[in-house]
């Protein structure tokens, strides 16, 4: 069944990538998609790759417009909602895909990069769903999705990166508790695909490698479902890439819990031996996993 006919979607990031893949796909859903990206054609380098999205979806039969912002300032998430209004009268969707990092150590990592990243990944997503969110609430109905990664557990090479996307996790956690009493279902990803981000996205979700590199259109499909009005699910974490969905539990239990008794407190002495005897078989199992 076709659930997202109609429906009007923001897509950040959707110049290039998975944010590409989703909003063409939306639009041929028969969404009506707002692209923005910030990105020039690397193929035509005179056109934005926002407005070569948008005409592929006119192309094909459906609706788009394009709008070439930059997500590092916060009023974009403004900007994107008014043109979302102003061209097609309300919001549904507001779909977060962009994203951007930069491998470097943390000694060497400066306050500049530091805030232009965050703002991208993590910031201008509170100001996009600030300004939609009083459109969805009154509607009754929206569909929220962030781009967050695994990253957000460290992956050895970018403490921006990692850390804006656990701010996202956090976020689209919230979300889920504060929006869903309002028929708005909030759903993040944390996706693996070969793209001009990540080139060398080729190891599983267990670290292992994959022998065929897997295109930003296989999670396009995950991504246009948690935007549709058959997602009935708020407030949870996929894992997409390629042909593999799996879902990353949810809770704030600890996976173990040892209380000493009765407000009884430990001692430092106490803990330098309960730790890695209690624990030790969390941390002697833990998977090596890749994160991105
Ligand atoms: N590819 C992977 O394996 C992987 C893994 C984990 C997470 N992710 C996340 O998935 C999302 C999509 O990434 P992708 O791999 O498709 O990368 P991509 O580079 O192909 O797409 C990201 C898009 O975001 C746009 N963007 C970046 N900064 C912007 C800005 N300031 N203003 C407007 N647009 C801006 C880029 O121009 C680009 O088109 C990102 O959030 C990324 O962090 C990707």
């Amino acid at each position: 069944m076709n659930t997202v006919k109609g429906r009007v979607a923001i897509v950040t990031g959707g110049g290039q990538g998975m944010g590409r893949e989703t909003a063409l796909l939306l639009g041929k859903e028969g969404a009506k998609v707002v692209v923005c990206d910030i990105a020039k054609s690397k193929e035509q380098p005179d056109k934005y790759c926002a407005d070569l999205v948008a005409e592929q979806i006119r192309a094909e039969g459906g609706e788009a417009i394009a709008c070439n912002a930059d997500l590092s300032i916060f009023e974009t998430g403004k900007k994107l909602v008014d043109e979302a209004v102003k061209a097609y009268g309300t919001i549904d969707i507001v779909c977060m895909v962009a994203g951007a990092q930069k491998v470097q150590p943390v000694d060497e990592l400066d306050e500049a990069t530091w805030n232009k990243l965050m703002a991208i990944n993590c910031t201008t997503m509170f100001s996009l769903v600030h300004y939609a969110a009083p459109i969805m609430k009154e509607k009754g109905y929206g569909r929220i999705v962030c781009y967050a990664s695994r990253a957000a557990f460290g992956n050895g090479k970018s403490a921006i990166y990692s850390a804006s996307k656990g701010g996202v996790m956090g976020f689209a956690a919230e979300l889920g508790y504060e929006l869903t009493p309002f028929g708005i279902h909030t759903n993040c990803i944390l996706p693996s695909a070969v793209t001009g981000l990540f080139p060398n996205s080729k190891v599983a979700y267990d670290g292992t490698p994959k022998p065929d590199p897997e295109g930003p259109d296989m999670v396009a499909p995950m991504t246009v479902y948690l935007c549709s009005e058959a997602c009935e699910q708020s407030g949870e974490f996929f894992y997409v890439s390629g042909c593999d969905v799996g879902l990353y539990p949810r809770n704030r239990l600890p996976v173990g819990l040892i209380r000493k008794g009765n407000k009884e407190k430990w001692t430092v002495e106490e803990l330098s031996t309960m730790v890695p005897e209690t624990f030790d078989w969390y941390f002697a199992t833990k998977q090596k996993t890749s994160t991105r």
